[in-house]
C-alpha cells in the first residue's frame, strides 16, 4: 500500500483549481440510469470512488467513458439490475443506483452496504422511501430486492431525520414515477441540487432544490444533457485550511464563498483572511496566532461533518481550547488518537465530542489514517508538524482528492508519495 511522506514547515503559497465535487458526481453518475441517451458530466475528479461507480454502471450494462476530467454515460443497454457485495461494499455510494433503477425498469437488487469505518450508517430511510412510491421492498441474503408492479407512484415521502442520501436516492426513483411526489424535510446540501439541476436538464419537473421541501411531478421519459459538475466544498476547505495551518496563502480557483459560508466563517474566526476574488477564494493567515474556537457537525447550511477533521487539525495549534461536536455520525473521531501522536492535546467527551488544548507545535510521526477526510487531516497535520510525518493507508485519499501530492508540492509542500506492494 502507498504511504505519503510529508516534511512539514513549508508555507503553502500559490494557486490550486478546485474541481468538480466527488459527493455530487456520484449521485449524478447514478442518475444517467435514468435515460438511454447519453449522459456527459463535466469537470469529473480522477479518484478511484469515481472509477468504482464506473464499474457498478459498466456491470449494469452502461457504456461509460472518462478522458481530460469528462465522463460519458450511455445506459442504453442496461441487462442486469443487480449492483453485487463486491461493488457496494467498496462504496457506499453505489447504493444510489437504486432509485433510479427502479424508477426506470421497476426493480433492483442491490447488495445492502454495511456498517463502515464513521459508523452503523443504515438506509431504513432510504428502504421506506422506496416503499412509499409503491416499492415492494424484501431484504434477502444481504441484499434489498425492490420491485415495482408498474411505474412507481408519486406520494409524500416524510424524512423525520434528514438523508442526503436518501433524499437524493428518493429524487431519482421519483421523476419518473406517476404523478406528484413531495419530500418533506429533505436534504439541501449543494450536491443535492446539483442532481436536481441536471434532472431538470434531462426534461425532469423539480421545485424547491436546495430547500427543504421539494415537490416532483413525474415525466414518462428523460433525455441526455451535458453538465458542468459543482465544485468541490471538501477539497476547497481542505486547501483553505492547509494555507491557515502553514502560514501560507492560497488562491483556490473555482472555490466560491455561498458553498461553504460556515467553514469561512469558522476559518475567518480563528484569525485568517479570506477574500473572494476572480472565480475564487483567497486564503491567508495573517501572523497572527490562531484563536480557539467551538463548531459542531450539521446539515447544510451548518458545518460539514466532512470538514471537521481538517479544521481540528487546525484547532491543535490555536491558542486556547476548542470543541467539535459530530451530530451527523457516531464514530468519526478517529483521526484524533493519531493526532495525539503528533503531540495533539485532545480528550474526547463521550463518543461525540472531541476537547482540543492548543499547543504551540506538532511533531512529525507515523500515523495510520481510518477514512477519508482523516486521512486529510493528519496531511495537513503533517505539513505543519516538525520532522517527518509518514501517513499510512493513503488509499482512503485516493477516493476523493484528486492530485493531492502534487498540488501541494505545487504549492511548496514538501509531500512524496512512496509506493508500496499490494499486499502490504
Ligand atoms: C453524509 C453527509 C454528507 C457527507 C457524507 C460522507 C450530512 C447531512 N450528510 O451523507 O455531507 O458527504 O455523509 O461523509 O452531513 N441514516 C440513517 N438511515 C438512513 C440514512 C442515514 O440512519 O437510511 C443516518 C446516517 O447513519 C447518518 C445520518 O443519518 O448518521 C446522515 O446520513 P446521510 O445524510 O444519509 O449520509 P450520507 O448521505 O452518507
Amino acid at each position: 500500500m502507498d504511504k505519503i511522506r510529508i516534511v512539514g514547515g513549508a508555507p503553502l503559497k500559490g494557486h490550486v483549481r478546485i474541481k468538480g465535487a466527488k459527493n455530487a458526481v456520484l449521485p449524478l453518475m447514478a442518475c444517467a440510469l435514468l435515460t438511454d441517451e447519453e449522459v456527459v458530466l463535466r469537470d469529473v475528479p480522477n479518484l478511484t470512488d469515481i472509477r468504482t461507480m464506473t464499474d457498478v454502471l459498466v456491470h449494469l450494462g452502461a457504456d461509460v467513458s472518462f478522458e481530460g476530467n469528462v465522463l460519458r454515460i450511455k445506459a442504453a443497454n442496461i441487462h442486469c439490475c443487480e449492483a453485487p457485495y463486491e461493488l457496494v461494499s467498496r462504496m457506499r455510494a453505489s447504493f444510489w443506483v437504486l432509485g433510479p433503477l427502479l424508477g426506470r425498469f421497476g426493480h433492483a437488487k442491490i447488495s445492502l452496504p454495511g456498517g463502515c469505518a464513521i459508523g452503523t450508517r443504515p438506509v431504513d430511510r432510504h428502504l421506506y422511501a422506496m416503499e412509499q412510491l409503491g416499492a415492494d421492498v424484501q431484504i434477502q441474503n444481504g441484499y434489498v430486492v425492490a420491485k415495482s408492479d408498474g411505474p412507481l407512484k408519486g406520494n409524500k415521502v416524510i424524512f423525520q431525520l434528514q438523508t442526503m442520501g436518501g433524499t437524493m436516492n428518493t429524487i431519482m426513483a421519483a421523476v419518473l414515477a406517476k404523478g406528484r411526489t413531495e419530500i418533506i424535510n429533505a436534504s439541501a446540501e449543494p450536491e443535492v441540487t446539483d442532481l436536481a439541476r441536471c434532472l431538470i436538464e434531462m426534461g425532469a419537473k423539480i421545485q424547491g432544490a436546495g430547500t427543504r421541501r421539494l415537490v416532483i411531478d413525474g415525466v414518462d421519459s428523460l433525455h441526455g444533457t451535458n453538465h458542468t459538475v459543482i465544485p468541490d466544498r471538501i477539497e476547497a476547505a481542505t486547501y483553505a485550511v492547509a494555507a491557515g495551518i502553514t502560514g501560507g496563502e492560497i488562491y483556490m480557483e473555482n472555490a466560491f464563498l455561498h458553498l461553504m459560508e460556515d467553514v469561512v466563517f469558522t476559518l475567518t474566526y480563528m484569525g485568517l483572511d479570506v477574500i473572494e476574488k476572480n472565480n475564487g477564494l483567497i486564503v491567508k493567515a495573517t501572523g497572527c496566532e490562531l484563536r480557539a474556537t467551538d463548531i459542531a457537525t450539521e446539515e447544510y447550511p451548518g458545518f460539514p461533518t466532512d470538514v471537521q477533521a481538517q479544521v481540528m487539525a487546525l484547532m491543535c495549534l490555536a491558542k486556547g481550547t476548542s470543541s467539535v461536536t459530530e451530530n451527523i455520525f457516531e464514530n468519526r473521531f478517529m483521526h484524533v488518537q493519531e493526532l495525539v501522536r503528533m503531540g495533539a492535546d485532545i480528550r474526547l467527551q463521550g463518543s461525540r465530542t472531541a476537547i482540543i488544548h492548543g499547543v504551540p507545535k506538532l511533531s512529525g510521526a507515523q500515523v495510520m489514517a481510518s477514512d477519508l477526510r482523516a486521512s486529510a487531516a493528519l496531511v495537513l497535520a503533517g505539513l505543519a508538524a516538525e520532522g517527518e510525518t509518514i501517513v499510512n493507508r493513503v488509499y482512503h485519499l485516493d477516493r476523493g482528492y484528486d492530485q493531492l501530492e502534487q498540488k501541494m508540492r505545487v504549492l511548496g509542500a514538501d509531500i512524496e508519495r512512496i509506493k508500496g506492494l499490494p499486499e502490504e
